[in-house]
């Protein structure tokens, strides 16, 4: 299989980096760009060998038709506003995904980044994430226990065909902004019937009686008797006095599997509605193509 880009399989990294971009130079730049930032991703990752630092780059649909001359990606579309709004569409036509065990050398690949990509583009967002005590999001509850492990993690989160999309990945980048204040007016007890498992240990709740407005009955969701399974790199970001929540980054093979799990939160698919909405808001949303790093280096 076509080696897929070094930020997507990771497990267990303390911190990220999300940058996403509009384009605004001729594509050329763009390539180059590509080229310029993954030297200097590999000359850290030499560096810091140790450090499991990974960096992606993916592309928003508009961009990817013009780079790729139509070929690949048949999936790939620009999000559009889900749940009559509250899943507010804010389509970039570029990302750049790092992440690593340390922020100082994060933060080294980003200020390479924007060097490597100079005026060929204009970064609209920019969010440093971090990993939480015991891998928990901001509402206290673990996340991630039902993520793909190991080879399971490029069977879910890859392409696996042997055409050139081998070694791709669809991505959603999706910033959560969290009202902790109204999130601890609830009770534990009412804290896990909407998150859908315990909170000290991530034990699931019974499907048949958890809430199937609950986030895991939203999300948990099959077709033909298979799980629509995707890999979650996300990371809680932010400030204590201002801003903050969950920057939900997934990586799939599959666009469908994440786009029916957005459907079912927002209410799109039976009319009911998620009940993390109770205490989180999404404030952006984009769709991107992260190609194999080989596709990448060739576009
Ligand atoms: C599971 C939190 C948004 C997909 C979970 C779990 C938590 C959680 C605590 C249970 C532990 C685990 O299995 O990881 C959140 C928060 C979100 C958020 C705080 C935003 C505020 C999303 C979104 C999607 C999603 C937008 C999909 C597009 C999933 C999936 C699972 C999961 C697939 C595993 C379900 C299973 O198979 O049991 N999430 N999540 N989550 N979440 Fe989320
Ligand atoms: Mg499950």
């Amino acid at each position: 299989m076509s080696q897929p880009q070094s930020g997507i399989l990771l497990e267990h990294c303390r911190f990220g980096i999300f940058i996403e971009a509009m384009v605004q130079g001729d594509l050329d730049a763009v390539r180059q760009g590509c080229k310029a930032f993954v030297k200097s991703l590999e000359e850290l990752q030499a560096q810091y060998p140790q450090e499991r630092l990974g960096a992606v780059i993916a592309f928003g649909n508009d961009v990817w038709r013009d780079l790729s001359a139509g070929v690949g990606a048949p999936d790939l579309k620009p999000f559009t506003p889900l749940g009559k709004g509250l899943a507010p569409a804010t389509q970039r036509d570029l990302l750049i995904h790092i992440q690593s065990l340390r922020h100082d050398i994060n933060f080294s690949l980003a200020q390479a980044a924007l060097a490597a990509f100079g005026n060929s583009i204009h970064v609209e967002e920019e969010v440093h994430g971090f990993r939480w005590v015991e891998e928990r999001d901001l509402s206290g509850f673990i996340d991630g226990t039902e993520n793909p492990k190991d080879e399971q993690r490029p069977i879910v989160g890859v392409i696996g065909n042997d055409d050139a999309d081998a070694g791709g990945s669809y991505v959603l980048v999706q910033r959560w902004e969290h009202n902790l204040k109204q999130w601890g007016r609830f009770s534990t007890e009412q804290q896990e019937q909407i998150i859908g498992r315990t909170k000290h240990d991530s034990e699931e709740l019974d499907p048949e009686s958890r809430p199937d407005t609950s986030h895991v009955s939203r999300v948990d969701l099959s077709e033909d008797g298979k799980g629509l399974k995707i890999l979650r790199q996300s990371l809680p970001y932010g400030t204590a006095s201002g801003a903050h929540g969950l920057m939900f980054i997934a990586y799939c093979g599959r666009l469908h599997n994440i786009e029916k799990q957005l459907l079912s939160m927002f209410g799109d698919l039976d009319g009911k509605r998620d009940q993390l909405l109770r205490f989180s808001k999404a404030v952006t949303g984009s769709y991107y193509f992260a190609p194999s790093l080989d596709r990448l280096m060739s576009l």
